[in-house]
């Protein structure tokens, strides 16, 4: 099995056994409920093993399920038309091109956020306007993704440095932005990796497992 499928069992494994465990405490609970001296506090301890089922009844969707990239891809983008509207800069054309049927596994939030800045990145590194074009081709178990842009690219000197905590270009911001999104690509044991357009434009290629 390789080491992601170790990982996701692992995870599946805690998982249960943290479910035996709520499930333990609301018996218990239950019975302690019998007693009206500890009703009140048998109806707190209840709700508190209720809170930790739900809570991971949630991680386990996020570790193990898929999603619909296209979908992801939608909100991301009128996500950052939103911004872009709202911030006035000059309109940004995105376009998709996503197989329908495409499902990425991971979560689908983190994803959301990793296209957002990506897309952001594109739109105010072409302050005049321009284009952002998204790209998604399925693999036996793995999906390409590439985001590319025809902006003036990333000069040669820092393409080595672009994904490193606190590095910008711009005066105004913090430098974070493709630092968390190669982290969030990595959590869901992907990879993500930059290339300069020979047309000029930036170009990122993200390979995703599905
Ligand atoms: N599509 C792109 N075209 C040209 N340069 C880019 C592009 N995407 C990223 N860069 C360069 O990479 C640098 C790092 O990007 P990153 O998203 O990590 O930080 P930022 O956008 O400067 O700040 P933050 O994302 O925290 O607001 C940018 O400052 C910019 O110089
Ligand atoms: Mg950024």
């Amino acid at each position: 099995m390789s080491d992601s499928g170790d990982r996701d069992l692992t995870l599946r494994g805690l998982i249960h056994d943290l479910n035996n465990v709520f499930q333990t405490i609301l018996d218990a609970a239950d019975l302690l409920a019998q007693d009206e001296k500890w009703a009140s506090l048998a109806g707190n301890i209840e709700r508190t093993a209720e809170r930790g089922h739900r809570l991971t009844q949630s991680i386990s969707e996020a570790a193990g399920s898929t999603f619909r990239l296209q979908v992801i891809v939608e909100i991301a983008m009128q996500f950052a038309r939103d911004y872009l509207y709202a911030t006035q800069h000059h309109p940004i054309e995105f376009q998709s091109e996503v197989p329908a049927n495409l499902r990425i596994r991971g979560n689908p939030v983190s994803w959301e956020r990793i296209l957002v800045n990506l897309l952001l990145n594109s739109a105010q590194a072409m302050p005049t306007g321009g284009w952002v074009k998204l790209t998604a081709e399925a693999h036996d178990s793995s999906a390409t993704i590439r985001l590319e842009d025809n902006g003036p690219g990333i000069p040669r000197e820092i393409l080595a440095r672009v994904f490193e905590a606190h590095f910008s270009t711009k005066p105004a911001n913090s430098g974070m932005g493709l630092h968390i999104v190669r982290s969030l690509v990595e959590l869901d044991n992907g990879t993500v990796s930059v290339v300069n357009r020979e047309e000029g434009g930036a170009a990122f290629v993200i390979e995703a497992r599905c």
